[in-house]
C-alpha cells in the first residue's frame, strides 16, 4: 500500500509559513493539510480562505482541506477557487452531505466526509462510492497535540473491509495524535493517508520523521 503523508500547518510556525511549507515540501510531504476552523463546529478559530489564496501562490503540492465549520456548503465555491485539491467535510455539520460532495466535485476537487471520534461509523456508508477520501478523526477536532484516541482503529479497520468488500477506491486518512508509534497502529488498521501536524514540525530531522510515518 502507498502511504500518503499530509503535513498539518496548525502545528507548523505560523509566523513563518512560507518556509515552514518549504521545509516540508522538500522533506517528502505528499499534501499540506489545512485546518478551517470557525469557533462554533469546533472551539478554536485558525485560518481561512485568503491565507490558502496565499499559500497557493508559491506551492504546488496537494492542498488537503480539512473544513471544521457548520455549514461547509456555502464556502466551497470560495475554498475551491482559493487552490484547494481536497475538500474534506464533516458528518456532523449542518450541510446537507450529497450536495456538499456535488459541489465539490462540480468544481473538479476531490470530496472527503469527516467523522468525529464519538460518531459511528454507519451513517457514512452509503455516500462511500460517491466519495475520494474518509477522514477518521483520532482526536476530537479543535486542536494539535492531542493524545490519538485507541478506539478508533476498530473503526478504521471496519471501514477498510467495507471499502475493499465494495470494490471502492476510497481514500482512508486519520488525523489527530500521529506520530512514529501510532502511525504503524493506523496503517496496519488499513489507512492509507496519514495526517500529522505537531510529530512532523517539531521533528529535528523531518525526512526521517516522514519515513517513519510511512513505514
Ligand atoms: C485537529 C486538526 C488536526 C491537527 C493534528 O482538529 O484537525 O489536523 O492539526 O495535529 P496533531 O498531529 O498534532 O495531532
Ligand atoms: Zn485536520
Amino acid at each position: 500500500v502507498n502511504i500518503a503523508i499530509s503535513a498539518s500547518i496548525l502545528g507548523s510556525d505560523l509566523s513563518n509559513l512560507k518556509n515552514e511549507i518549504q521545509r516540508i515540501e522538500s522533506a517528502g510531504a505528499d499534501m499540506i493539510h489545512f485546518d478551517v476552523m470557525d469557533g462554533i463546529f469546533v472551539d478554536n478559530i485558525s485560518f481561512g480562505i485568503p491565507v490558502l489564496a496565499s499559500i497557493k501562490k508559491y506551492t504546488s503540492v496537494t492542498l488537503d482541506v480539512h473544513l471544521m465549520i457548520i455549514n461547509p456548503l456555502k464556502y466551497i465555491e470560495q475554498f475551491a477557487n482559493a487552490g484547494a485539491d481536497i475538500i474534506t467535510f464533516h458528518y456532523e455539520s449542518s450541510s446537507d452531505i450529497n450536495e456538499t460532495i456535488d459541489r465539490i466535485h462540480s468544481y473538479g476537487k476531490k470530496a472527503g466526509l469527516s467523522i468525529k471520534p464519538n460518531t459511528p461509523l454507519a451513517g457514512i456508508i452509503k455516500y462511500l462510492h460517491k466519495l475520494d477520501m474518509v477522514l477518521i478523526m483520532t482526536v476530537e477536532p479543535g486542536f494539535g497535540g492531542q493524545g490519538f484516541i485507541k478506539s478508533s482503529l476498530d473503526k478504521i479497520s471496519a471501514l477498510r473491509s467495507v471499502i475493499d468488500d465494495k470494490g471502492l477506491n476510497v481514500d482512508i486518512q486519520v488525523d489527530g495524535g500521529i506520530n512514529d508509534t501510532t502511525a504503524s497502529l493506523v496503517r496496519g488498521a488499513g489507512a492509507n493517508n496519514l495526517v500529522s501536524g505537531s510529530y512532523l514540525f517539531n521533528a529535528k530531522y523531518t525526512a526521517e520523521a516522514i519515513s517513519m510515518l510511512k513505514s
